[in-house]
């Protein structure tokens, strides 16, 4: 199962190692660098099924930090190009991208707030910090709420246009989607805010704006926090029913992923400790799903699929620890994988 192909609408992945989504920090004005083409080619060598290029910001304000990777330009989304055409030259893997807004959580540096004259002003969807020592976001106006959502539909023109195979919407971690989704840092009482339809209203508006972009050929998933582990905030519930909403606005998988909203929320990490979160997902709202969080070996990757509580397998650490790790699983478990053609005599261990 872990190396059966899969196909979200014409995208084919070859196996069900997804490579997650990962800040890298490392950019100039938004622009991937040789380090970027290294990071992400040798993760495709290494024979993952799908690369989620990490968090992208849909306009210089949508970064969590001044080096995080930007696509409101055209030669961002250049330099973005050239990492698609060497994956799609040289490797079966597909790649995608995560179209990101930090929202109240950006300007930051090393998870700390960084000054105005450094940084910027924030945007939230009401006047409350992450953190209460940090500045009072702006509340955004309903006409900037639409420009956010333009922004991500250009974002989502241009990585098309670069030849992504996936669009992958952030509304996870408490970062802008998410904002608006929680009823602990979203108070409105316009249309955007108060119940689950309201809160919901933003990513779904950035749904169909994306969604008008994309083809057969480029599938959408969205990556959702399941909870945020607070009283009265967003829970499984609640994103349960999303799924079921995104399904009908024709979103190909929900990648489900957890926290991020509350400063201070108790989590109880173990190998798998999301996996409930997905099962759920993929359970009650009869939705494709990915699994994430302490996933390392595969194991526990097949039984999460033989257990029917995802459909993709996303890692993060272990996959920077072992660019191989899917060409490697498939040696152990004796499946089909591609390996690079010029290592072909690595294959044979003696
Ligand atoms: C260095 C690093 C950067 C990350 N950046 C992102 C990101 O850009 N977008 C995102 O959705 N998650 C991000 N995450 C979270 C991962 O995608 C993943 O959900 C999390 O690390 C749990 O998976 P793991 O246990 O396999 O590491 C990041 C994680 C790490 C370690």
């Amino acid at each position: 199962m872990l190396y059966s192909p899969i196909k979200f609408r014409n995208v084919e992945l070859k196996n069900r190692w997804v490579m997650s989504p990962m800040c890298m920090y490392s950019c100039e004005n938004g622009l991937a660098n040789d380090f970027h083409f290294v990071h992400y080619g040798s993760r495709a060598q290494g024979g993952t099924g799908l690369l989620i290029v990490e968090a992208t910001g849909v306009e210089p304000k949508g970064r969590i930090t001044n080096h995080c990777m930007g696509i409101w330009n055209d030669e961002q989304a250049e330099k973005l190009q050239k990492i698609v055409e060497f994956v799609h030259q040289n490797s079966e893997s597909r790649i995608g991208i995560q179209l990101a807004h930090a929202g109240r959580k950006g300007s930051t540096w090393e998870n700390k707030q960084i000054s105005l004259e450094e940084g910027w002003e924030t945007l939230a969807p009401s006047p409350i910090p992450y953190h209460p020592s940090e500045r009072i976001p702006h509340e955004l106006t309903v006409e900037e709420i639409r420009e956010q959502v333009q922004n991500f539909k250009n974002a989502a023109r241009r990585a098309v246009k670069a030849g992504f195979d996936v669009i992958e919407i952030h509304a996870a971690h408490g970062y802008l989607v998410h904002q608006f989704l929680s009823p602990l840092s979203n108070v409105r009482t316009d249309e955007y805010g108060g119940s689950f339809e309201n809160r919901i209203k933003f990513l779904i508006e950035i749904v169909d704006a994306v969604n008008e972009e994309l083809n057969e050929n480029v599938a959408l998933f969205v990556r959702i926090s399941g909870t945020e582990y607070a009283e009265n905030g967003w829970d499984i519930n609640e994103s349960v029913e999303l799924a079921k909403i995104l399904k009908n606005h024709q979103v190909d998988l929900v990648d489900v992923s957890s926290g991020g909203n509350i400063h201070g929320a108790k989590i109880s990490v173990f190998d798998g400790y999301q996996v409930p979160f997905s099962s759920a997902v993929k359970n009650q709202a009869n939705v494709k799903t990915g699994a994430v969080g302490l996933i390392k070996s595969n194991n526990q990757a097949e039984e999460i699929l033989q257990n029917g509580e995802a459909d993709l397998i996303f890692v993060a650490r272990e996959i920077l620890r072992n660019p191989y790790l899917a060409v490697q699983g498939s040696f152990e478990m004796n499946e089909e994988c591609f390996f690079p053609h010029q290592y072909l005599r690595a294959k044979i261990s003696s």
